[in-house]
This record gives C-alpha cells, sequence and structure tokens, in this order.
C-alpha cells in the first residue's frame, strides 16, 4: 500500500533494490541492462502475480487422492508499451509461459512528451484475461494512462500496469485516471526534470535495452 491506496505497491524487495542499482549505472552496457530488466520483470511478477486466482482440482498423487489448486479462469494477458516494456515480457513468461501477448505502440513526442499511439493488437477474448501492462518507466504518466485506455477501449477490466522506476507526477496521473487499476512500481524516485525524464531515473528505457543513440 502506498499512502493509503491499497491499488499502488511500490516493491522494496532486497535483491529488487540491488538490481535496479545497476540498472541505473550509466556503465551497465546493453547486454547486462537487459538481463536485469528481464530479472526485474520476473522478481515484479512474483508480487503482482499473487492476485491470481486458483481453483481446486482433484489429482492423484503416488500416495492418495486429494484435491489441490490450480490456476483459475483464462490465461493471462502480459501486454508490453512498446518499445521498452517489452523488456520485463521474458521475465513474466518464465513466471506464466502460457499467457498471452499483447502489443501497444507508443511513443512520446520529444517537445511536448505526449504519448502517441502506433499499434495495439490485443489477445481475444480480452475481457475475461487478467492483463499485465508492462513499462519500465512511469514519467509524466501520459503513456501509461492512454495504453491503458486503450485496453479499456477493446474491454479489458482486470488490469495491473508494472513499472521499474516511477516518478511521483506519472504515479499520481496514472492512479487518478485509472482509479480501477493495480499499480506495482520497483522505485518511486524523486521527480522529473525540464525534459520530463525521471531522476535520478535511468536515462531512456527503450535506449539502453536495445542499444540505440
Ligand atoms: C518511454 C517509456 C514509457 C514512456 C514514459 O517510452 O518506455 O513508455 O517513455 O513516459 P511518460 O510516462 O511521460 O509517458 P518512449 O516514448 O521513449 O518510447 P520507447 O520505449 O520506444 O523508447
Ligand atoms: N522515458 C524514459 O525512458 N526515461 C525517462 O526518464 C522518462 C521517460
Amino acid at each position: 500500500m502506498y499512502n493509503g491506496n491499497e491499488r499502488i505497491t511500490i516493491c522494496n524487495h532486497p535483491l529488487l533494490q540491488h538490481k535496479i542499482t545497476m540498472l541505473r549505472m550509466k556503465e551497465t552496457g546493453t547486454n547486462e541492462f537487459r538481463k536485469l530488466v528481464e530479472e526485474i520483470g520476473m522478481l515484479m511478477g512474483y508480487e503482482a502475480l499473487q492476485s491470481l486466482e486458483l481453483t481446486n482440482v482433484e489429482i492423484e498423487t503416488p500416495i492418495c487422492k486429494t484435491v489441490s489448486p490450480i490456476i483459475a479462469g483464462k490465461k493471462p494477458a502480459i501486454v508490453p508499451i512498446l518499445r521498452a516494456g517489452l523488456g520485463m515480457v521474458s521475465g513474466l513468461l518464465a513466471l506464466m509461459p502460457t499467457a498471452k501477448v499483447g502489443h501497444i505502440g507508443l511513443y512520446r513526442d520529444e517537445v511536448t512528451h505526449e504519448p502517441h499511439e502506433y499499434y495495439c493488437k490485443l489477445p481475444n477474448p480480452i475481457e475475461l484475461r487478467k492483463i499485465f501492462v508492462t513499462d519500465p518507466m512511469l514519467a509524466t504518466g501520459g503513456s501509461a494512462v492512454d495504453a491503458i485506455k486503450l485496453i479499456k477501449d477493446h474491454g479489458g477490466r482486470d488490469i495491473t500496469f508494472m513499472c521499474i522506476i516511477a516518478a511521483p507526477e506519472g504515479l499520481e496521473k496514472l492512479s487518478k485516471a485509472h482509479p480501477d487499476v493495480n499499480i506495482y512500481a520497483g522505485h518511486l524516485d524523486d521527480h522529473l526534470n525540464e525534459n520530463a525524464y525521471i531522476v535520478p531515473g535511468l536515462g531512456d528505457a527503450g535506449d539502453r535495452i536495445f542499444g540505440t543513440k
């Protein structure tokens, strides 16, 4: 719970904090950065997936028949916000290999910092699935707010947003625009700078994952 809001979780596991520090360091190269984002996706996923529901099934062990729980319902959907959100997908798929994967393409205008949509493909029926939206950075919150609106416009209802680093501005904007969405952040940073980059942050997540720029 964060500031009395039960929908917001700032994950504080020591392993996660250690890996986020490695991620922030400007010396961390593309290969290591990618691996860290994947590992963080898995560690955060372990926490976020606590909300998965269970159903009991009858099974037989080598000893006797028994009733034991398995994950209930339709396979969950992982929806990365392109590009940087892609980096967290493999970590989540390691936890739930049968999940479906959708994609939302948004880029932030360098001057206005407003998000622009260029792609959307979601698994059907989206309305019956638990949806995990991934993006390492929640800065102004514009991209997350628009991506989640798009998912809701397609019928998605049960939505969790996962980011590695959040700015207070983005967290506030997202939780106000979508109060029904669960938010998991690996760390809450200090503020945004004049270019709407997170401070201290880690720089441009997409560029660091894909080795561009
Ligand atoms: C980055 C990041 C988020 C967005 C966050 O993506 O991955 O999607 O900015 O900023 P916001 O909260 O102010 O909207 P970017 O638009 O740079 O695209 P990329 O992932 O393709 O690099
Ligand atoms: N997008 C990023 O990749 N980093 C920031 O700090 C803000 C937006």
